[in-house]
């Protein structure tokens, strides 16, 4: 499925189904009823202008869902005094923190509700967007610092990834994370953790973990429908149940008067 669509369809899902009895289908009926198509244009035009849009609001959402959790690796810049993160800060390039281990990312996801599944399923949103050389670097020339590589890296995606981001070339160069197909939202993602080609560090750990291993296997494997999952189906089920995470309702949180400002 092509990154806009599988955009789309998520945003209207999120929005219509009802998550955890919390998130209601036509919630907006009475107040506002053109609301989905009015969203669904908006992304469209912006999209059209911009494909990493998509990548950009995918990310966006997981760290609005993920606010409250703590640690070095997610809870990248927290711009906005109701702890909720701006697309801009989300865009501009972060610090190289280090990456949680795969046992402590599913606590985390645990403790909000979701399984390894879940995790599994949702970090395969890394099939499109980018990062940049430079947090790829230290997998490449200084993995211990002496100098070595990752050596999980399989060793043609290493000269791969060298020859693209060289020891001294610009750090913000912009990589694919899913080097085959960036603008497909497909299962190579997996098929590239499963072969020792993932660009994040801590995407290839899902190979090294052996209870992640085996989910990635399956959405990297040729088997579908009884035998394995279907990761367009299970991606946007995990989804859902990603956005349900302690929705704010009532009076609790606020809509802003204006976008850029907390009210006060
Ligand atoms: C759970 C562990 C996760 C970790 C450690 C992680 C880490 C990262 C890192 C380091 C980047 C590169 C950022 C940059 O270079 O500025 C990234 C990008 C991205 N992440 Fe994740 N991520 C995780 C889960 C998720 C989830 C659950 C989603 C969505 C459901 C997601 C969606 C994305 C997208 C779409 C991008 C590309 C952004 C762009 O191109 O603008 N990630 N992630």
């Amino acid at each position: 499925m092509e990154a806009m669509g599988i955009l789309v369809f998520l945003v209207i899902l999120v929005m219509g189904l009802p998550v955890k009895g919390q998130l209601k289908a036509g919630f907006y009926s009475s107040s506002c009823p053109k609301v989905e198509d009015i969203i669904r244009s908006t992304v469209a035009s912006h999209f059209n202008k911009d494909p990493a849009v998509a990548a950009g609001l995918l990310r966006l959402h997981f760290h609005d869902c993920f606010v409250q959790s703590d640690g070095p690796s997610w809870s990248v810049p927290t711009g906005r005094r109701d702890g909720r993160v701006s697309l801009a800060s989300q865009v501009l390039p972060t610090l190289p923190s280090p990456f949680d281990s795969v046992a402590v990312q599913l606590q985390k996801f645990s403790a909000k509700g979701l399984d390894d599944h879940d995790l599994v399923t949702l970090v395969g949103a890394h099939t499109i967007g980018q990062t940049s050389c430079q947090f790829v670097k230290y997998r490449l020339y200084n993995f211990t610092s002496t100098g070595n590589s990752d050596p999980t890296i399989s060793p043609s995606f290493l000269s791969h990834l060298q020859t693209t981001c060289p020891k001294d070339g610009d750090g913000s160069k912009r990589i694919a994370l899913d080097q085959d197909s960036q603008t497909k939202f497909d299962v190579n993602f997996f098929k590239n953790v499963r072969d020792g080609n993932a660009v994040l560090e801590s995407d290839q750990r899902l190979w090294g973990d052996e209870e992640t291993r085996q989910i990635v296997k399956n959405y990297a494997g040729t088997f579908r429908g009884l035998l394995g999952f279907r990761f367009d189906y299970e991606f946007s089920k995990a989804m859902v149940k990603m956005s349900g995470i302690e929705v704010k309702t009532g009076y609790q949180g606020e809509i802003r008067k204006v976008c850029s400002k907390v009210n006060y």
